[in-house]
Parts: structure tokens; sequence; C-alpha cells
């Protein structure tokens, strides 16, 4: 009986963009994929039957991927925004998330208000390159991954990076801590949800096993294990 069950579980094709510790990232010495999304949709895919493959692409061609059929599910700590929400379905949040202003150390930016004019590196087709776009004057460099703009910043070729909280926070703790430093708080709350086509039910579903793994602590669990209390 288990067996066949096993056997015969359905696969839920997961897109992500895996350079983007701590939500998704390889395992160190390894292809597999870590982090809280990748955990996170792991459990959900069990609750709901489903056996979860990981399918890795650039961060801007995961809607499309979605709406192509190429994968069924997207979850890249994805920001639920407006004109996204044109375009694909989100689950319920399930973390909060905001944009960050990151410098060299001997920067003396002080907030976004001093980046006019300056170079700022981004990823591309996210909500810091849009951030970006805003700041008057500024040249905006975007980049494949969050790391490439990390590193425009390293070598001098960019003023400061835009880009999600926990990841320039986690990024401060690994490579970032020899040269860089953040700059004020956290700016707006940026809901991350799960991206399905539009009319999908997996929506639904999805949202249903969020619920369940929340009342049983395994999302607590999950979370506390990646972000402390
Ligand atoms: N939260 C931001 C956005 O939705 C950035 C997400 C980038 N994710 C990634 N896996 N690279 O635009």
């Amino acid at each position: 009986e288990e067996k066949k069950a096993a056997d015969s579980a359905k696969v839920l094709r997961v897109g992500t963009e895996p350079v983007f510790a701590p939500f998704e990232f390889p395992k160190e010495g390894s292809k597999d994929l870590t982090g809280f999304d990748i955990e996170l949709i792991e459990a959900l895919g069990k609750k709901m039957g489903y056996k979860v493959e990981m399918v890795s692409m650039g961060f801007d061609a995961l809607i499309p991927a979605l709406n192509s059929n190429n994968i069924d599910v997207a979850i890249a700590g994805m920001t639920i925004t407006d004109e996204r929400k044109k375009v694909v379905d989100f689950t319920e949040s399930y973390y909060t998330s905001g944009l960050m202003i990151m410098v060299r150390k001997d920067s003396n930016v002080k907030s976004i208000d001093d980046l006019k004019g300056k170079t700022i590196a981004c990823q591309i087709g996210t909500t810091g390159e849009n951030k970006s776009r805003t700041v008057e004057g500024a040249k905006v460099k975007a980049f494949n991954t969050q790391d490439e703009a990390s590193l425009e910043l390293k070598n001098g070729g960019a003023d400061a990076v835009i880009g999600d909280a926990p990841v320039i926070e986690y990024y401060m703790t690994k490579a970032g801590k020899d040269f860089a430093k953040t700059v004020g708080e956290r700016m707006e709350a940026e809901p991350y949800g799960i991206a399905v086509k539009k009319g999908s039910k997996l929506a639904g579903d999805l949202n249903k096993a969020l619920a369940e793994l929340k009342k049983s602590g395994e999302y607590d669990k999950l979370y506390t294990k990646w972000f402390g209390e």
C-alpha cells in the first residue's frame, strides 16, 4: 500500500531563483537546495501529497514559467505586489520582509535621500530594482543575482545595494562583514507569497496546508530554525 502511494505521488514542479540565502541556496558542496522557502515548500508538498521537484531559473523568468506551464508554483522570496497580482495568483503571505540599503563601511550614506545621483546595484526584476529606479538621478545597475549586486558594491562599481533586508542581514554575517554595513531600518513591509498560475486551485490547497503547518507548530519550528525567534 505504502509503496504504491509513494510511486504514484504527484509531482509539484517548484520554480525558484536559488542565490537568495537564507530563503533558497545550494547546500554546501551539493547542488541540492536548502533554506526557509525550500523547507517550507517541501513540508507543504508533503501535506498535499506531492513529490516536490525544484527547478532553478532567473528571478524574472519565474512568472513567465508559471504562465507557460513549465512550473506549477514559484517560491522565491517573492513579494506580493499589485503589479504581479495582475498576472499570477498568490497564496496568503508566509513571511514579512522589507527592503534595506547596504553600503561599504567607509560610506557616509545615511538614508535613501543620500543616494540621489549615485550608482545603485540591485537584482533584476525585483522590488529592490523598482525602488532603486525611484531615486532621482541614480544610475541603476541590475544584476541576475543579489550576490552579483553585492559584489559590485565590494568592487567599487556601485555606491549602494538595495535588496531584501533578511537577505542583506544574512549576507552581513558572511561575506559582507568585512566590507559592508547596512543603513537605517527596513523600509515598508513586503509580504512574501507563493505564486501560482492565475485561477489555479493550487493557491487554495497551499493556503489550507499552510494553515495546518501553522496550527501544528511546524511552521514556527521552521521559522525559528532559519530566523531565530
Ligand atoms: N522580494 C523581492 C521581490 O519580490 C526580491 C526577491 C528575489 N528572490 C530571489 N529568489 N532572488 O522582488
